[in-house]
């Protein structure tokens, strides 16, 4: 049996997986006080955010070292509006733990000039010497970040043109009006997720299943941008049963 290039993790529930997330997260910290933390948005890590923000209550992580970079941002949302992924992680994470205001990285969707501002996050993300720790979702199409499926990637962040499929997903954002999501979004670039010096990639729920499997047993192709994680080495993916039931048996 042929091993498979990415690590798989099969939780009990999404919420088992989410705590023990948390836990891995805050021991990295624990380990690291100055670590680079790359993270997403959507409905994936909602539990993880809900688990370390208890587990900062509780005294047991200090977020005032770490450095954050998120992934994602709509193009043509300024941080303050409540549709943004800023708002979200203002929401969800960012104001219930210690980060300094200045180590939260996020690109600016509303920048006059998106190109300039796709240089100026990934030089700060440089800076930063990169990702030591990268939180990943998966998109039911097989897109990490907003890199989409198709027929080339790109390496470094840029605008992407969001895929009709995403912007479904991310309706509910938008008071589930599709209409109003916007076209493209600024996301990294896959050199930086591939550089990261670790990745926890989480999916649950049996809509990610195709994903999964493609991303973990297909080849690699642009039109699973996932499938590129097989390359980088130090992948964990944790699943539910549903989102893992692809893998089932040998390859
Ligand atoms: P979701 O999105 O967590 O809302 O399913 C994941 C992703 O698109 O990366």
């Amino acid at each position: 049996m042929l091993a498979d290039a990415l690590n798989v993790r099969v939780f009990a529930s999404e919420s088992e997986a989410a705590a023990a997330c948390a836990a891995l997260v805050a021991a990295a910290i624990r380990e690291k006080p100055s670590l680079v933390l790359g993270l997403p948005t959507g409905r994936t890590p909602l539990n993880v955010y809900r688990e370390l923000v208890a587990l900062h209550r509780r005294g047991q992580v200090d977020f005032s070292r770490v450095t954050t970079f998120n992934l994602d941002e709509f193009l043509g949302l300024a941080p303050d509006d409540p549709s943004s992924y800023r708002a979200y992680m203002e929401r969800h994470f960012f104001q219930h733990v210690n980060l300094a205001p200045e180590r939260i990285h996020f690109f600016d969707g509303s920048a006059e000039r998106a190109e300039r501002e796709c240089v100026r996050y990934d030089l700060e993300l440089a800076t930063a010497g990169g990702l030591d720790l990268l939180l990943l979702g998966i998109g039911p199409n097989g897109h990490v970040a907003f890199l989409e499926p198709g027929e080339s990637l790109q390496a470094g962040s840029h605008r992407a043109r969001l895929s009709r499929e995403s912007r479904q997903a991310v309706a509910s954002l938008f008071g589930d009006d599709v209409w109003k999501v916007p076209l493209a979004a600024l996301t990294l670039g896959m050199a930086a997720l591939i550089q990261a010096r670790r990745v926890i990639l989480l999916a649950f729920g049996v809509n990610k299943a195709a994903a999964v499997t493609a991303m973990v047993r297909g080849p690699i192709t642009p039109v699973c941008p996932a499938s590129f994680l097989q390359l980088h080495g130090n992948v964990e993916v944790w699943v539910d049963a549903e989102a893992g039931r692809g893998l089932d048996g040998s390859r």
